[in-house]
This record gives structure tokens, C-alpha cells and sequence, in this order.
């Protein structure tokens, strides 16, 4: 594996490759890499010629200057994982090598982007956009992939991509758990041994649910996750909504749409954990 630190490096390297007509699989990533991550290198290594990752600690997308300063950094551990999972690029770029200048971009996200994170964390999905952008533009992938756990962050990504033009498969992969149900997220390292122990709540609760929205509307099984969720000492929901897969618009009927995703954010603490549910049973 070769790590890249610049841009320029970059799409040297993979412009070659690119005209000898290999497809390119592009993961970014924030490092901190789990088995989740892992797997979307697994699923790139065995659809492409060649896999990039991209390990960097976006600022622009961190609306709490705690939750930057904070975000854990493991770059020799993610480079031995990137290794190990067969990945040809790793691109770990300094922050001054992505923004040079400020990145002054405003993207019309729409309304996919105005609901549940976009409406808890103003500017984080314009500058998940700008990122990502940036990304595209210097790797040219022919596939992107990203993790599910983020589920709005995909419906975002493909905006943003149809919006600039980005002919680019964007390939969404299923969340990975632990054992006990708890989503993996590089978040979770923050949890404290008690946090630990009470965070799969979260995944139990909103799998039973799936049982409670055969009889109930979505109202009453959204109003029932957060109660449940809150019984238990420690957990706080910020948010419940149950949306259109593809619009990300909450829907007041299970009929409104052709498949209902619950999206959560709960705080564990002052971790803030996300996951999501489909509703596919109905
Ligand atoms: O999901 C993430 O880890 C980040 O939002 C991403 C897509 C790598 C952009 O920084």
C-alpha cells in the first residue's frame, strides 16, 4: 500500500491508471477505522482494480469544536487496517493540503439536507459537500462507497453529486454492528464502560419497533422509541424521525412511502450516537 499526502501525487498516480481503463474504488474515511469501515474496503477491493482511502478529519464538517478537537486520530493503526483490507492509496492529507485557501462553497443541498442532522448540525452537510466534492474531483472514482450508519449523509452525497455532474456510482453499504446490537462508530471509543453497557438499548429498542409498527401508526411507534429510549438511565434522544428512504422528508402515514427508515440520534453521556432502522416489514 502507498501512502499519499498530496493531491498532486494523487491524481498523478491515479490518472495512469485511469488511462489504462482500470476502475477506481474510492472509500473515505475519518480514520479511526473499525470493522464497519472495513468492510466498505472489502466491498471496493472486490468490485475495482484499484482501491483508494482517504483518512482526514474534515473540519469544516464539525459544527462543536469539542467533537474536532476530540475525534479520536489512529493513523499508524488505520494504516495497518487499510493494509491488511488490500487497499492500494492511502490518502492522508494535511489540512492545509485540502483547503489552501477557505473553501467559501455554498451547496443547494435542498431539503434532504434541512431534516433531522441537517437541522441538529448546521453547515455539517455543506461541509461534508465540500469534502467529498474534493475528493471526487481528484480521484475520479469510478464507485464511492459509504457506510449506512450515515444514512442521510448518502442521500446528501448523491445530491451534492448530481449537482456538480459527478458521474460516479455511489454504492451504500450496510451498518455493521457489535455483537450485542450497538452500530459500530469510531464514536464509540468515547463511551465509558458503563455507556458501553447501556448503548445497545438504542438497536434493541428500534428492532422492536419493527413489531410495534404493525399495529401502530407512525406517531405512536415514534413516540414510543423515545420514551423507551429515555426510561433508560443514561440515553436522551435528540431525535426520532421515521422518512422517505430516498427524500429524507418524514412521512406522517406508512403508506406515504415505499420504504420507511426510522433515523435516530440519542446521546449516551455527551456521545452523540446515530443509527437507523427499515422499516421493510410492513
Ligand atoms: O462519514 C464520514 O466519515 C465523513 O462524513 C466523510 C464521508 C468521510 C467525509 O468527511
Amino acid at each position: 500500500m502507498k501512502v499519499i499526502r498530496t493531491v498532486s501525487e494523487l491524481t498523478d498516480q491515479l490518472g495512469r491508471l485511469r488511462e489504462k481503463g482500470q476502475t477506481i474504488g474510492l472509500v473515505p474515511t475519518m480514520g479511526a477505522l473499525h470493522a464497519g469501515h472495513l468492510s466498505l474496503m472489502t466491498r471496493a477491493r472486490a468490485e475495482n482494480d484499484v482501491v483508494v482511502a482517504s483518512v482526514f478529519v474534515n473540519p469544516t464538517q464539525f459544527n462543536n469544536p469539542d467533537d474536532l478537537r476530540t475525534y479520536p486520530r489512529t493513523e499508524e493503526a488505520d494504516c495497518r487496517l487499510l493494509e491488511q483490507a488490500g487497499v492500494d492509496f492511502a490518502f492522508i492529507p494535511t489540512v492545509e493540503e485540502i483547503y489552501p485557501e477557505p473553501d467559501t462553497r455554498v451547496f443547494d443541498l435542498g431539503p434532504v439536507a434541512e431534516v433531522m442532522e441537517g437541522a441538529m448540525r448546521p453547515g455539517h452537510f455543506n461541509g461534508v459537500a465540500q469534502i467529498v466534492s474534493k475528493l471526487f474531483a481528484w480521484t475520479r472514482p469510478t464507485r464511492a462507497y459509504f457506510g449506512e450508519k450515515d444514512f442521510q449523509q448518502i442521500a446528501v452525497i448523491r445530491r451534492m453529486a448530481s449537482l456538480e455532474g459527478f458521474d460516479i456510482d455511489i454504492v451504500s453499504c450496510p451498518i455493521k454492528r457489535e455483537d450485542d446490537g450497538l452500530a459500530l462508530s469510531s464514536r464509540n471509543t468515547r463511551l465509558t464502560p458503563q455507556q458501553r453497557a447501556i448503548a445497545p438499548a438504542i438497536h434493541r429498542i428500534l428492532t422492536e419497533s419493527l413489531g410495534w409498527a404493525k399495529s401502530m401508526t407512525v406517531d405512536e411507534v415514534k413516540k414510543r422509541v423515545t420514551e423507551e429510549i429515555d426510561a433508560v438511565d443514561g440515553l436522551r434522544t435528540e431525535y426520532y424521525e421515521i422518512v422517505d428512504h430516498l427524500t429524507m422528508q418524514p412521512v406522517s402515514d406508512w403508506s406515504a412511502t415505499e420504504l420507511p427508515v426510522g433515523c435516530i440520534t440519542v446521546y449516551c453521556g455527551d456521545v452523540r450516537l446515530i443509527d437507523n432502522i427499515k422499516y421493510t416489514n410492513r
